[in-house]
């Protein structure tokens, strides 16, 4: 099989994908092939990857350690369904229990970060008997009819009928604010919404860094003060750990960090390190409302399963929350020096290897995609999001090493001094 040009590939999307499926780049490479922190193209170009697949391969492409796990899965036993007896699910849940914070037991398994969200969301209800929920504007939960419906990001809402029933408070960051008169703002508002229809709501979801909203991150007394209110009336809270969870903050779960247990917590992207899986777990007596009978086709599969077992194994054997908590200072100090020297860029911010670099609303986006495609043609592949497309992401496997960063940094800076005057 020979390798499509780039630009055959972009023909084959728009016959046959549905116009939805949008690319970064204006010149996109075919990226061939995938190792550790580094991807190729098919003209055999190297890139240092910041990006992980958007938070995907924590572990690196292609882990060696976690293939040959699941390789060898497949070798043996690739699927029966959850209706039938086998290990690699239980020993993952196990596993998880040990590694969650709090009392967090059990389980569901299932495929992917919008089916775990709509899971937690459906538990709650379960667990409550109640309907509604309050979410987060700048959080991102889904593409399902629900878990879009609790997305405050504009441009994912893109459902014209979203369900009723979804409280929003702003975020608890808002660019160009200060991070603590928002989360005040945001504490404010969920005060008022719980003070009208606290015994009508059921959760509320938020992601403890709201990462396509930009790496928006409350102050450290935010999800104490948040779990008090929701306490005081009934109300669960759902930490989304999609995008944060498994060492990515420096922390095995982002929560951690805030010192605060949720009564649910959901979880994919690097569970699988690129193997589809998604999961949600509480506590037995929270999980204990979902006692009516529900299963998922794939989820718990033995090969998912099996990569699960072998990332938290990975881990914990190469440290990588300290790693990323190490790692995430250095990258965090030589993103700050560059910031300093342009007013346009407003904030860097997030925790361990999840920082982006803000840019002013106003023109932003414009320069974000500049930077991206120039630093693209260096050999670094950076991430984007933000309300605005306004935020340069920074989330490579938590395998990059010092030099990675040192050789990315020194490039940034000089794109940026060419991007910053001529955008
Ligand atoms: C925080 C968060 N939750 C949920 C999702 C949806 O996950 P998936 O694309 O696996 O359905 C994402 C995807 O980016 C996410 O970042």
């Amino acid at each position: 099989m020979t390798d499509l040009t780039p630009e055959a590939i972009i023909d084959k999307k728009k016959a046959y994908l549905f116009p939805n499926q949008l690319h970064f780049y204006k010149n996109p490479p075919h990226i061939i092939k995938g190792d550790m922190q580094y991807l190729y193209d098919s003209n055999g170009k190297r890139y240092t990857d910041f990006f992980a697949g958007v938070t995907v391969v924590n572990c690196g492409h292609c882990n060696a350690y976690i293939n040959h796990a699941v390789a060898a899965q497949l070798g043996k036993l690739q699927h029966t369904s959850v209706i039938y007896l086998t290990q690699p699910m239980v020993d993952l849940a196990e596993k998880l229990s040990a590694v969650l914070p709090g009392d967090m037991h059990q389980t569901f398994f299932c495929n992917s970060g919008t089916e775990a969200n709509e899971g937690a969301l459906l538990l709650a209800r379960m667990a409550t008997g109640r309907k509604k929920f309050i979410a987060f504007e700048g959080g991102l939960h889904g593409r399902s009819a629900l878990t879009m419906s609790v997305t405050g990001i504009p441009m994912w809402r893109i459902d014209p009928f979203p369900e009723e029933g979804v409280y929003f408070a702003p975020s608890f960051a808002v660019d160009g604010e200060p991070v603590n008169e928002s989360a005040e703002a945001s504490l404010s508002a969920v005060r008022e919404i719980l003070s009208t229809h606290g015994d009508e709501i059921a959760a509320c979801i938020v992601e403890p860094i709201q990462g396509n909203g930009g790496m928006k991150t409350p102050p450290k007394d935010f999800f104490k003060r948040l779990k008090a209110l929701l306490e005081a009336h009934g109300v669960l809270l759902i930490a989304d750990e999609v995008q944060t969870g498994f060492a990515r903050t420096g922390h095995m779960f982002a929560m951690e960090a805030f010192d605060v247990v949720p009564d649910i917590m959901s979880m994919a992207k690097a569970l699988g390190n690129g193997i589809p899986i998604g999961a949600f777990s509480a506590r037995p007596e929270v999980a204990k409302a979902f006692n009516k009978p529900s299963a998922s086709t794939l989820g718990g599969n033995p090969v998912s399963a099996t990569a699960g077992l072998a990332v938290l194994d990975y881990i914990e054997k190469h440290d990588l929350t300290e790693r990323s908590a190490r790692l995430g200072e250095l990258l965090k100090t030589a993103l700050q020096d560059i910031a300093n020297a342009y007013a346009d860029v407003t904030a860097v911010r997030g925790m361990g290897l999840m920082l982006g670099m803000v840019f002013k609303t106003d023109g932003g986006a414009e320069k974000v995609d500049a930077i991206l495609e120039t630093m693209k043609d260096r050999g670094f592949i950076i991430g984007k999001n933000g309300m605005a497309r306004n935020v340069l992401a920074f989330q490579p496997p938590l395998v990059i090493g010092e030099e990675d960063i040192r050789r990315m940094t020194e490039a940034l800076a000089e794109v940026m001094a060419e991007v910053m005057t001529a955008v």
